[in-house]
C-alpha cells in the first residue's frame, strides 16, 4: 500500500477501480452538476474529493480551469489535502463542487464551511442520501472509511450555516451493479454476505438502488 505522509490511505489501492468505474464516469447526476456549474470559459472550479477525476474531467470539457483536491495521492489530485482544511485563500474559485465524497468527511460541517469560504459564487454538492440505518451499516461493512450519509433536511441546515442559499435540489435513484459496488472496495466473503442481507430491500438481483441528492448553493452576498 502506498503511504501519505507515513499514513496508510485505503483509497490509494482503490484508485484505478474508481478511475475505471462506469457509474462514476457518467450519469444524469454528473450531467446535472455540469449544467448547474454553468459556462466554463474564463471561469475556475475546484473539485473536492476528486477521486477518479470524473467530475473534474467533465468540468474541464465544459471549459473550466479545474483544480482537484483529494487526500489520496493514488487518485492523482493536483493538491493532496482534506476537505476540512482547504489550502486556498477565501473566494479563490468561481465554482466549488464535490461529488460522492462527503460521506467520507470526518467533519462534514467544517468541510462545507471550507467549500463556502473558497468559492466566489457556487457550491455544488452531490452525495449519498441517508436512507436508513441498515444501509449505513452495509456501507460501513463494505468500506470502513464510510462516515455518515445525512438527510436532505440536515444538508439544508448545513448549507444555511455555511452562508449558502439553496438554489436547486434534486434526488436521483442510481441503479448500480451490487457485485461491482462490493468489488471496488474488496468486500467479499462474510462481510459481503452480511451487507447483501442488510440492503436486501434495495436490491433486485444484482441491481442496487443507491439514492443520491444534489444541491446547488449560492454564496450569500
Ligand atoms: C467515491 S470517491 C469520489 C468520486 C469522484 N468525486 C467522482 O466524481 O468520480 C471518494 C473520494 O473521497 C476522498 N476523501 C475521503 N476523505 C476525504 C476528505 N476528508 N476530504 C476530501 N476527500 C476525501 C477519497 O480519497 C476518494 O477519492
Amino acid at each position: 500500500m502506498e503511504r501519505n505522509g507515513g499514513q496508510e490511505n485505503p483509497w490509494d489501492e482503490r484508485a484505478q477501480a474508481y478511475r475505471d468505474s462506469a457509474p462514476h464516469a457518467s450519469g444524469p447526476d454528473l450531467d446535472l452538476l455540469v449544467a448547474w456549474a454553468g459556462p466554463g470559459e474564463g471561469r475556475t472550479a475546484l473539485d473536492v474529493g476528486s477521486g477518479g477525476g470524473h467530475l473534474a474531467r467533465r468540468l474541464r470539457e465544459a471549459g473550466f480551469a479545474v483544480t482537484t483536491v483529494d487526500p489520496s495521492a493514488g487518485m492523482w489530485p493536483d493538491v493532496i489535502c482534506r476537505a476540512e482544511e482547504l489550502p486556498f485563500s477565501a473566494a479563490s474559485f468561481d465554482v466549488v463542487a464535490s461529488r460522492l465524497a462527503s460521506h467520507h468527511f470526518a467533519d462534514a460541517e467544517l468541510a462545507l464551511s471550507e467549500m463556502a469560504r473558497v468559492t466566489r459564487e457556487l457550491v455544488l454538492l452531490e452525495d449519498l442520501l441517508f436512507v436508513d440505518e441498515r444501509v449505513e451499516e452495509a456501507e460501513t461493512l463494505r468500506d470502513a472509511s464510510h462516515v455518515r450519509a445525512y438527510s436532505l433536511d440536515r444538508w439544508h441546515e448545513l448549507f444555511a450555516a455555511a452562508g449558502l442559499e439553496v438554489e436547486a435540489a434534486e434526488v436521483i435513484d442510481r441503479e448500480v451493479s451490487f457485485s461491482a459496488w462490493l468489488a471496488r472496495c474488496d468486500c467479499e466473503g462474510e462481510r459481503a454476505e452480511k451487507a447483501r442481507k442488510l440492503v436486501s430491500h434495495r436490491l433486485d438481483g444484482d441491481s442496487y438502488t443507491s439514492t443520491v441528492f444534489l444541491l446547488e448553493g449560492k454564496k450569500a452576498r
